[in-house]
């Protein structure tokens, strides 16, 4: 006897612990793990790549159909982001990227096209996705949503980490500046903001580890999954 899977959307600002989190839950449940930033972000170095005017909607639009975004699995079944069948895995994490994407990611064609994707592979549920607009555009029936939150700083001081641990050269301040640049354009763009409706279980991970987070949200997916089977 098989039980129901449900969709869990993860939501919430810039490097919260989201795809740690996501990525916990996915593997726990022997669910699949999407992350649909790493699809914003390989949309963006395609335009980057390409000298697209991100002002120039047709020219937007015409280089969107050259794009092909997807997950491909390593050997030792990490997942990782195919731009036209290239890994760009590392490349979109870089803070170039990162300093573009938040311009790409209010573009509603590239919104259609992402969500149109997101929307197929999760339609047989058992997925986790974490991203922006998750709970709200992408799954809204999602059976469990969180949105997770922390405090500035503990988010640019852990991302500060993660770069400099891959030998990227930055400085605090400057991801510092793009993190709250990036809270403050998702979550006041048109198109999909970043907002949390009632339906959300909120956590807030400043003073978590990853120990405590899991074990919160995991009570939380076994309450979902149990709650879904009496339908
Ligand atoms: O890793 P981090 O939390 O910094 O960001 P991300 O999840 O990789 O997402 C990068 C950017 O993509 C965000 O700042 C948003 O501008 C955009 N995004 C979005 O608009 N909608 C999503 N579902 C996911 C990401």
């Amino acid at each position: 006897m098989g039980q129901a899977k449900i969709n869990i959307a993860i939501d919430g600002y810039s490097s919260c612990g989201k795809g740690t989190l996501a990525k916990a839950l996915a593997s726990a449940l022997n669910y699949v793990f999407i992350d649909s930033g790493a699809m914003y972000r390989a949309v963006t170095l395609y335009l980057m790549r390409h000298g697209v005017d991100l002002d120039d909607l047709p020219q937007v639009e015409q280089a969107l159909t050259h794009v092909k975004v997807a997950f491909e699995m390593d050997d030792s079944g990490v997942s990782f982001v195919t731009l036209n069948d290239e890994n760009v895995e590392n490349e979109i994490r870089s803070i170039a990227v990162a300093s573009k994407v938040s311009e790409v990611a209010k573009i509603q064609a590239v919104r259609d096209k992402l969500v149109y994707l997101q929307q197929q592979m999760g339609a047989k549920k058992g997925v986790v996705m974490d991203g922006r607009d998750i709970g709200t555009v992408v799954f809204p029936d999602a059976e469990l949503k969180i949105f997770m939150t922390a405090s500035v700083e503990v988010r640019a001081q852990r991302r500060f980490a993660e770069l400099v641990a891959k030998g990227d050269v930055v400085t605090f301040e400057e991801i510092s500046e793009n993190l709250k640049h990036r809270d403050n354009v998702d979550s006041s763009r048109e198109n999909s903001p970043l907002t949390m409706t009632a339906d959300y279980r909120v956590l807030d991970n400043s003073d978590m580890d990853r120990d405590a987070q899991f074990a919160l949200a995991m009570a939380w997916a076994d309450e979902a999954i149990a709650a879904n089977l009496q339908f």
